[in-house]
């Protein structure tokens, strides 16, 4: 299976604090992938890690097999990979169509069109201020300005954060369709629950190591061990 993103061994720290301790994993050209692990686990510094945000000082990442270690963030980036963050930092005095602008228009199968016709909700927000969005809004466009960039990989880091049931299987449809067109997909979840049922595959991450690895339903299943994640939360409910 080639693998469109290799981490391999990855040491991070803030400052002197050693947050990672050899994290590994792999997203193949099309999967779903998720990263669960409890509250400060690690998860975010993984992906600030993948993107060059919190460069590893050990370890290596590769997209598409090209190694992009010590790469400036933004170059991580033209490389193919979207990240949305925790929080959806976003232009909060822009309307949401000017936020969707602000990205340079690229070639592939996300445009506006196809954006919109992905989160009918924002087509019909396309005049108002990002900042007077509702959470599950402000989700939506937090995805979609990553998607205008027709990512290879899109990392997501808790998407369903904060957002009420009914909202979270918008965001979560929408994963899917995303999935459908070919965009891997690396998913950091707390809600265990809700991130096994979209996923191919799953990574534990408990105190910045992998604690375990395989496919999403065999964890599924495994009701002891998606227990222990709670903490992280084991039900759907927000
Ligand atoms: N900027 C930072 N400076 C120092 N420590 C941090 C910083 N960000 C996160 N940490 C610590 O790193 C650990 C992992 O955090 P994080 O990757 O955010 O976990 P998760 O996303 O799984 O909740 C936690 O112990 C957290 O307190
Ligand atoms: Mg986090």
């Amino acid at each position: 299976m080639s693998s469109l993103l290799e981490a391999e061994g990855l040491q991070a720290y803030y400052g002197k604090s050693h947050i990672l301790h050899g994290v590994s994993l792999t997203v193949a050209e099309g999967e779903v992938v998720t990263l669960l692990g409890r509250n400060g686990a690690g998860k975010t510094t993984t992906l600030r890690a993948i993107m060059g945000l919190t460069p590893p000082r050990e370890g290596h990442v590769r997209i598409g097999g090209v190694a992009v270690t010590g790469w400036p963030t933004h170059r991580i980036a033209q490389s193919g990979v979207g990240y949305v963050p925790e929080g959806r930092r976003m232009f909060r005095h822009l309307t949401v169509e000017e936020n969707l602008r602000v990205p340079p228009p690229t070639q592939g199968r996300w445009s506006l069109t196809a954006i919109f016709s992905l989160f009918p909700r924002l087509a019909e927000r396309r005049t108002s201020k990002a900042g007077r969005l509702s959470g599950g809004e402000q989700e939506m466009l937090a995805i979609s300005r990553a998607l205008l960039l027709n990512p290879r990989l899109l990392l997501l880091d808790e998407p369903s954060q904060g957002l009420a049931p009914v909202i979270v299987d918008e965001v979560m449809r929408a994963v899917q369709r995303m999935r459908d067109e070919g965009t891997a997909i690396l998913l950091v979840e707390q809600n265990a629950i809700l991130a096994l049922a979209f996923a191919d595959r799953a990574y534990v991450l408990s105190d910045g190591a992998i604690t375990h690895a395989g496919p999403a339903a065999e964890l599924a299943a495994d009701s002891e061990k998606v227990k222990a994640l709670a903490g992280a939360r084991a039900s759907r409910a927000a």
